[in-house]
């Protein structure tokens, strides 16, 4: 018995595995109940007593030895498993950090920057005014006839009637409420965002932006107009840009024009985004009429001004060819993202 129980515990000593299916199996073989050891133990109730107490003191090392080899081997292998899951989540510890996402500009956004930006650079100063006006600073000021067909419901958000509270139609009114506070020289540009009781479709929003221009001080000229809004379109659209003026009429400017630039995308030769004319429109402009020099406490015998204003999804549908109006008010993270590194 006792060659039996060494040769067992040689067995168990140089027992080795990196398999979890083979220590238990191993376990099992040795010491379930019908196992090698568990077998001698039942032959060792028929010893004759002299011989019980070293036999069962070899046994019982036996079962101790098996027991601790059994357990060291699976603590062996669970922690080998351990490691490996966590190296399989980092599985390159030397790879670069991968950054929270970061928000970007909206496009709408980094087009009146550029546009705010060429005009302060030439001593123009941003002003702001309410988006929910009165009559007097969206249209009477402006010269707008009470019968004028843009102060009707079907154009304009009313939010109260008599006297009239509305959303501005345009930043117009910002004109009038600068020209209220400040004297001339006068040269700022406010932009901002308008309403109108449009549909929603490709082509047309009830919410989008303006920039408006103006200029007040001795002796402007139409020329000075003209100047400013060709240094405009070279700085935004490129050096090689030219600039039309077509005749137009605004009731708060006198004479007024509508700004054409030379088509960005074809250089004037005729594509289908200018339809095969070479130009496409990107403001209006003008004279100030005198009558909202008057109305705005500015003498109009002695100052004279020019004011401009454009649409910011306008220019920005030029500038990175997206031609729904939709799309900049969805916020899909799959149109924002295009403009990641633009700002
Ligand atoms: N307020 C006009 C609009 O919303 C745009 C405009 C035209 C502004 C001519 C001006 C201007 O200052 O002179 O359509």
């Amino acid at each position: 018995m006792t060659e039996k129980i060494q040769q067992l515990l040689k067995e168990v000593e140089n027992f080795t595995s990196e398999s979890m299916e083979e220590v238990e199996a191993f376990r099992i073989r040795m010491l379930s109940k019908k196992g090698l050891i568990s077998e001698l133990f039942q032959a060792f109730k028929n010893l004759p007593p002299a011989e019980k107490k070293t036999v069962g003191q070899q046994l019982n090392q036996l079962k101790v030895t098996a027991l601790d080899k059994v357990n060291s081997l699976k603590q062996a292998i669970e922690e080998q498993q351990t490691r490996q899951k966590s190296s399989e989540k980092y599985p390159d510890l030397t790879l670069p950090v991968d950054f929270a996402q970061t928000g970007s500009r909206h496009p709408i956004s980094i087009i009146r920057n550029q546009i705010n930006q060429i005009f302060e650079k030439i001593g123009f100063v941003i002003s702001e005014g309410p988006e929910i006006e009165d009559d007097w600073h969206n249209f009477s000021a402006l010269n707008f006839a009470d019968e004028h067909p843009a102060r009707d419901m079907q154009d304009t958000f009313f939010v109260e009637k008599n006297p009239d509270i509305a959303l501005r139609t345009h930043t117009s009114s910002v004109q009038v409420r600068v020209m209220d506070g400040q004297k001339p020289p006068i040269r700022t540009i406010s932009p901002g965002r308008v309403f109108r009781n449009e549909a929603i479709s490709a082509r047309a929003h009830c919410i989008f932006h303006q920039v408006e221009g103006l200029y007040i001080d001795k002796k402007v000229s139409f020329a000075d107009l003209k100047h400013v809004l060709d240094h405009f379109a070279r700085e935004f659209f490129g050096a090689h840009t030219q600039i039309r003026l077509r005749p137009s009429y605004f009731p708060f400017t006198e004479p007024s024009a509508e700004v054409d630039v030379s088509c960005p995308f074809c250089k004037g030769k005729g594509c289908n985004i200018c339809k095969g004319t070479g130009w496409v429109e990107i403001m209006g402009c003008g004279m100030v009429d005198p009558n909202v020099l008057d109305n705005c406490g500015i003498d109009s015998k002695v100052y004279s001004g020019y004011a401009f204003g454009m649409g910011i999804e306008r220019i920005t549908m030029l500038k990175y060819m997206v031609n729904d109006l939709r799309l900049y008010f969805e916020n899909d993270m799959r149109f924002l993202k295009q403009f990641e590194t633009a700002f």
